[in-house]
């Protein structure tokens, strides 16, 4: 595996890399979560380049940018493991040189849950993306359906930008409670750890509930969004641990607004647990 910190060196690279082309781009701190979208690049690509930059733009005033795991060697030796071709890890200056001046900014699908939780975190995330897919040029790029939000903006942005890519959107990895998998888990503390699965109890007994009225009469979207929000706002207040809702939506997957039936619906939701902020959702189908 190649190790490459500068745009020119990967440059380089990609013009002589067979093709297509596969990017798995990380913050690092790599996880079951990562390693699966490593897994599906390296099953649908001949080619794969994942990076790893911890981006300070994504990152809010009081959100602990030097607080965030940066374990190179061992990220590094996974991605080797992996069969990743190479592995760009770009200090900030390559990334944001002096007088860069330009921010990728994307409307209504970055406005609502995450958007308003976090201002300005999307505007970082779709810069960052979007420098990313142009230095890299790849044909496929691997987001998680985990953070669905994330996935919705980089479509959109991919869209309007006209970036000749494949977004591919990989299933939530889970442990075997259900929990889904995060570098956030790390900070919470065992009985919190404990308890967090009742995040994902709470999602899965709402989908049941959705399929088991499958078939939403026409008209009918709004009153079921607002019964699948209310019945998983209550599960998730029984759990002593979870300190604060921050937001429980049933959304269009595409666009993020409320859902309104019939077609693609998501249940959402974050929650704060002490100091930790955990978000997760489900596909309704
Ligand atoms: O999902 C992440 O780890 C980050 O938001 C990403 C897509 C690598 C952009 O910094």
């Amino acid at each position: 595996m190649r190790q490459l910190s500068t745009i020119a060196d990967l440059r380089v690279f990609t013009s002589g890399a067979p093709r297509p082309l596969g990017l798995v781009p990380t913050m690092g701190a790599l996880h079951a979560g990562h390693m699966a979208l490593v897994a599906a690049a390296r099953e649908e690509c001949a080619s794969v380049v994942a990076t790893i930059f911890v981006n300070p733009a994504q990152f809010g005033p009081a959100e602990d940018l030097a607080r965030y795991p940066r374990p190179l060697s061992e990220d590094l030796s996974m991605l080797e493991a992996a069969g990743v071709s190479a592995a760009f890890v770009p200090p900030v200056e390559e990334m944001f040189p002096a007088g860069s001046a330009t921010t990728v900014h994307v409307g209504a699908p970055a406005r609502p849950l995450e958007g308003e939780a976090r201002p300005g975190h999307f505007d970082g995330v779709a810069t960052v993306v979007a420098k990313l897919l142009l230095q890299v040029g790849p044909e496929r790029a691997y987001f998680g359906q985990k953070d669905a939000q994330q996935l919705a903006v980089v479509r959109r942005l991919v869209a309007d930008l006209d970036i000749p890519v494949s977004i591919v959107a990989v299933p939530t990895v889970r442990e075997a409670d259900g929990l889904a998998v995060s570098t956030r888990n790390a900070y919470l503390s065992p009985e919190q750890r404990a308890a967090a699965p009742a995040v994902y109890r709470a999602l899965a007994a709402a989908r049941d509930r959705f399929r088991i009225g499958a078939g939403v009469p026409a008209g009918a979207g709004t009153q079921v969004r607002a019964q699948l929000e209310a019945g998983c706002r209550e599960r998730l207040a029984r759990e002593p641990l979870i300190d604060a809702i921050d937001y429980v939506a049933v959304v269009d997957p595409e666009t993020m607004a409320p859902w309104a039936g019939p077609g693609a619906a998501m249940l959402a939701v974050a929650v704060r647990m002490g100091g930790v902020r955990l978000i997760d959702n489900v596909l309704l189908e």
